[in-house]
């Protein structure tokens, strides 16, 4: 009986309100009155998953005190997780052949190169990048690669590098015959990222919202890409702050294709659409 209730419950203004306070205050996520439905749809996962009749409980469960597993859930629902394998191609292509050989040109034997892929989803991009570095490192030198993401469900499948068929098309074949093999999920033939590839890459919850990011070394690459469009501009802005930070001079950083910096304060130098650097 709850349940149906819930599914007819109205996400009346003043819920609105308070959920989107608490989304942009926990994630830096901004939920536009044109989120409106989108949010209401979402929410109702979670009051159904919790028995719960209407979005005023909801919100009193989320925020009482130690409800900080329900509140990295209500994030889970709330984030878009779209991604795929080979995404914006041009801008691993960058990677393969300007930014690593570069890098590897000057670099001692002993260095490591880091990547960090901010807001990775369910891994495609992480994996991906892993990809073309084996290729870009084939002969010699050493790269470390970083996935992160404030969703837990995104993070824990990232880890499982496991996909269906048909998230898998969008690798080009030379890359899919080296690292891909043949696996199944639910009954279902599915594809798995090979052993060899996984210990370039490790996975872990970060908010891109925290004031401090928590990583001891400089990183030489950065991506972060199709998250910032649904921050706000000071969100924005403080985040492409923290990230020129931690990059070592020289450093690359790569945003989305449909996004740009033109409207925020950086230190960054523009190298093309899409692809930024921090001066030497
Ligand atoms: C649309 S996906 C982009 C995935 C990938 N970067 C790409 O371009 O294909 C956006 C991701 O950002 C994550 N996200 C949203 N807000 C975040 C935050 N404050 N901190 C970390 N990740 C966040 C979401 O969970 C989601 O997985």
């Amino acid at each position: 009986m709850l349940v149906l209730e819930s599914m007819e419950a109205e996400l009346s203004d003043a819920d609105f309100r308070r959920f989107s306070g608490l989304v942009y205050t926990a994630s830096g996520i901004h939920l536009t009155e044109q989120k409106r439905e989108l949010l209401r749809a979402r929410l109702r996962k979670r009051l159904r998953a919790l028995k719960l009749a209407n979005y005023r409980d909801y919100f009193n469960v989320v925020t009482a005190d130690g409800a900080e597993g329900e509140l990295k859930a209500l994030l889970d629902v709330v984030s878009t997780n779209k991604t795929e394998f080979f995404r914006e191609a041009r801008l691993l292509e960058h990677l393969r052949d300007k930014s690593a050989p570069g890098w590897l040109a000057s670099a001692s034997p002993s260095s490591v190169f880091r990547i960090w892929s901010a807001a990775c989803s369910s891994g495609e991009e992480a994996w991906s990048l892993a990809m073309v570095m084996q290729e870009a490192f084939k002969e010699r030198g050493e790269f470390k690669i970083l996935g992160s993401d404030i969703s837990t469900r995104m993070l824990d499948k990232a880890l499982g590098g496991l996909y269906e068929s048909r998230h898998v098309s969008s690798i080009p074949s030379a890359y899919f015959e080296q690292h891909m093999e043949p696996s199944w999920v639910e009954g279902q033939e599915a594809w798995r990222i090979k052993d060899s590839l996984r210990s370039k890459v490790a996975f872990a919850r970060v908010n891109l919202n925290d004031a401090s990011l928590p990583f001891e070394n400089p990183m030489d690459v950065v991506f972060c890409r199709n998250v910032m469009i649904y921050f706000d501009k000071g969100t924005q802005e403080a985040l492409v702050g923290r990230i020129h930070s931690l990059l070592r001079p020289g450093g690359w950083f790569y945003i989305g294709l449909s996004e740009s910096l033109l409207s925020i304060r950086h230190q960054f130098e523009t190298i093309a659409p899409s692809i930024y650097r921090k001066p030497l």
